[in-house]
């Protein structure tokens, strides 16, 4: 059974985190807060590390780990070279919700990213996360701290519910502030590529850098387009009830929220709301997401609540659809991985639309 240490990061106890650090000098596993999701730590330096993290989450080690670093030196010490847009990515962005592909050099191995010749590197705007980086050694290679397949965690309970059995030790920093993934963005194409959406943002990339493309699988509307980052093509984030997101006008699609519960039989229904739309379901079980007007109370809580409903085992979830005008994309990107591509469109014919 893992051990749960508080840690408050205004208030950061030197000895717990040099504890932790030792830990994964070892060659140890432990799950950190970060500011998007909780990690699962382990020394990319080490080629056994890995190993374990794949062996504790049951992920495919095909599946390449983010290395995490707390000084931007550390950076230039593992890949081949740093270009230009890199660095002023890095000068804008980190420490903060940005992962960047770049080409790896012989200090990190193989077993850290999947076979690939490249890496990708990362700042965490946390100060655990900071703190447990530079005590463990300056690299620390973490997926988020679930068990492969199940959303990410967003708190220590999370981690304990998946984890608790397979690592020494989970740092409880508190919830998340953003709660979903970093943003990935391929910094060895030319220009860069978006592989995964997250809190930064296509529009504030290319006021940095200029022009980015999108991975075409992230339209999710083409099952040919397979994703390139390798993660993005395994079915995440999947709750244990049958999801459908309904998207239109708000009217219409309480409408039809209200209709399609009336015809489910199940014996638990959930209903994905916001707090301006909540009061308006009848005959399920609603939770309200956060508010339409303030977009990263949304990101924040999407996982938490989707697991909620897994202890609960609602049998069906209907979620509204959220085209927020910031973070809309990365998180209906993680809502669309979780309902299997099942949505309904309320315009004005009622028209269903399979996005994979
Ligand atoms: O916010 C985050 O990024 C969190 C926290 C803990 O930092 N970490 C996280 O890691 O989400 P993980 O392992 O759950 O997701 C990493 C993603 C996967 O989709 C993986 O395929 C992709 O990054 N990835 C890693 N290295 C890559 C590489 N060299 N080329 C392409 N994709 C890569
Ligand atoms: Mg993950």
């Amino acid at each position: 059974e893992a051990k749960i240490i508080k840690v408050d990061k205004q208030n950061i106890d030197p000895e717990v985190m040099r504890q932790a650090g030792s830990i994964i000098r070892m060659g140890g596993l432990v799950a950190f807060p970060t500011e998007t999701v909780y990690g699962l730590g382990a020394d990319a330096r080490q080629k056994d590390a890995a190993a374990r993290i794949y062996a504790a989450k049951g992920r495919p080690s095909d599946n390449p780990l983010i290395v995490h670093i707390a000084e931007f030196q550390a950076l230039r010490a593992i890949v081949s070279e740093v270009p230009e847009k890199a660095v002023r990515l890095a000068e804008t962005f980190w420490p903060g919700p940005l992962t960047m592909i770049l080409n790896k050099n012989q200090e990190i191995p193989y077993e850290t990213t999947g076979g690939l010749d490249t890496v990708a590197v990362r700042m965490p705007d946390h100060p655990v996360a900071l703190t447990l980086i530079r005590e463990g050694g300056g690299y620390i290679a973490a997926p988020s701290a679930n068990t492969s397949g199940r959303p990410s965690p967003t708190m220590a309970e999370h981690v304990m519910e998946d984890l608790g059995d397979k690592i020494e030790l989970i740092i409880d920093g508190g919830p998340v502030g953003i709660g979903i993934e970093s943003t990935i963005v391929d910094m060895t194409v030319e220009p860069p590529m978006i592989l995964r959406p997250g809190y930064i943002n296509r529009d504030m990339l290319e006021a940095v850098i200029g022009t980015v493309e999108e991975d075409k699988s992230l339209l999710g509307d083409d099952p040919d387009i397979k994703p390139k980052a390798p993660g993005m093509k395994y079915r995440h984030y999947a709750p244990k009830a049958d999801m459908m997101i309904v998207e239109g006008s708000e009217a219409a699609v309480i409408a039809k929220i209200n209709e399609l519960i009336r015809k489910d039989k199940s014996a638990k229904i959930g209903v994905i709301a916001t707090d301006e739309t909540k009061a308006r379901y009848i005959g399920a079980d609603v939770k309200s997401i956060g508010s339409r007007r303030e977009e990263i109370s949304i990101s924040r809580n999407l996982y938490r609540i989707l697991r909620e409903f897994d202890r609960e085992e609602v049998s069906s979830i209907y979620s509204e659809a959220f085209e927020l005008p910031e973070l809309g994309q990365a998180v209906m990107n993680r809502l669309l991985k979780a309902a299997g591509y099942h949505v309904i469109n309320v315009k004005n014919e009622i028209k269903l639309r399979n996005y994979r």
